[in-house]
């Protein structure tokens, strides 16, 4: 992430910046000439050698550039790659068919030529006396002007921010693909093994009763009530298995009113401060819910805690939720198998979950989903 700088520079500070480009003119010669030569080595082995060191290279000097043209405008100029995958060899084919990392080299085409003399007319500017005035009005439009095309230059195109866009949701979707059946794996498992179970046991005992009804009436009355018993478990499963799919109290009383439902069968104290005023679109309801359920059930086991606290704030376009305690912290998004199906879960809305939970507390879990409430003028598919 690039530091969002506050304000625009001013000629000192531009004319700083002048000077670490001036400086960085022979590295950026160096990286453009070694990733040309490279690259066209490829056609024998050493070339792909070479590229590995190349590549990375050329991003940490544009990486470097898009820091100083941030502080010079203003405003933060982001990368455009695309996340790299693990292994090395994996990674620098990422790289090399990357269109940011062929763009990195045009820029270095401008860097090496126009920029440059830019960077150096301003540098030279403050260093001749006589033209201190030139520079006291001069420095900060041209340095702008590099600035600019600098930007223009580095920052990810429409077509970059659709490819990013397109690879998160193809990951997200992959994710949510995995998740519904596993979901669907874990149904099949709680039917099977509770009321399909259950059931059996009732049919065997009615048919035993049957029989029995005639020469035993007494054997038989105890195999009904035993029928009984065990239909209202097995009520009980199926009323369970109901809940872990879509809660009825989630149904009827909105996301507020189950959550503060959650919260009174907890045994540490919850503290509630939930403000969603309109009902959100079921599915988002749902995925929350069981998010808070999943951080509560955390706190019950693992935190010792003494408190917990559950925030809910939907503004009309972003739902922001917290849940805290202030037990023994520890809590990783990548040990356990909770966590990580929230986070799953979330992301199929674009909802980014993040830990936060130092060694002896607090655990603070917070997520954002952005999503409008569900009336019917602004119902999101
Ligand atoms: N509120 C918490 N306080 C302390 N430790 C926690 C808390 N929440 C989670 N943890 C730790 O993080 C691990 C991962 O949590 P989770 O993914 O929910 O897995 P689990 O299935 O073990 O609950 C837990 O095993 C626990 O050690
Ligand atoms: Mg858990």
């Amino acid at each position: 992430m690039q530091p969002v700088p506050t304000r625009p520079a001013g000629p000192l500070k531009v004319t700083g910046v002048a000077l670490a480009q001036v400086l960085l003119f022979v590295p950026v010669i160096l990286v453009f000439v070694l990733i040309v030569v490279s690259s066209v080595l490829t056609v024998v082995w050493v070339g792909m050698l070479l590229l590995l060191g190349a590549l990375p290279l050329g991003r940490l000097i544009a990486d470097a550039h898009r820091r100083m043209a941030a502080a010079v405008t203003g405003e933060p100029v982001p990368a455009p790659y695309l996340p790299l995958p693990p292994g090395p060899l994996r990674a620098l084919r990422a790289r090399a068919l990357d269109p940011a990392s062929w763009r990195d080299l045009l820029w270095m085409l401008w860097a090496m030529t126009g920029g440059f003399v830019l960077s150096l007319l301003v540098f030279l500017l403050m260093i001749a006396v006589v033209t201190l005035p030139l520079w006291r009005y001069g420095a900060v439009p041209l340095m702008r002007a590099r600035s600019w095309v600098d930007r223009a230059i580095l920052s990810p195109g429409r077509t970059e921010a659709l490819e990013r866009r397109v690879h998160d949701l193809t990951a997200s979707r992959a994710v949510v693909v995995d998740h519904s059946a596993a979901e669907l794996r874990r149904i099949e498992r709680d039917l099977h093994d509770g009321p399909q179970a259950r059931l059996a046991a009732v049919s065997l005992s009615l048919g035993l009763a049957d029989d029995l009804f005639e020469t035993d009436p007494a054997a038989a009355r105890r195999l009904l009530n035993e029928a009984r018993g065990t239909s209202s478990t097995a009520l009980g499963e199926l009323r369970d298995v109901v809940r872990g799919i879509h809660p009825p109290v989630l149904a009827d009383r909105g996301l507020t009113g189950a959550v503060s439902a959650l919260a009174l069968d907890m045994a540490v104290p919850v503290e509630l401060a939930l403000e969603v005023p309109e009902r959100l679109p079921a599915p988002v309801e749902s995925a929350v819910y069981f998010a808070v359920a999943e951080c509560l059930a955390n706190t019950a086991k693992h935190a010792g805690a003494a408190q917990s606290w559950v925030t809910l704030h939907h503004d009309g376009a972003l739902l922001r939720a917290e849940v805290g305690d202030d037990g023994r912290g520890g809590a990783d998004l990548r040990s356990g198998s909770g966590l990580p199906g929230v986070a799953a879960r979330l992301a199929a809305f674009d909802g980014i979950l993040s830990v936060s939970s130092p060694t002896g507390g607090p655990t603070v879990v917070t997520w954002e989903i952005p999503c409008a409430s569900s009336s019917p003028k602004t119902t999101r598919s």
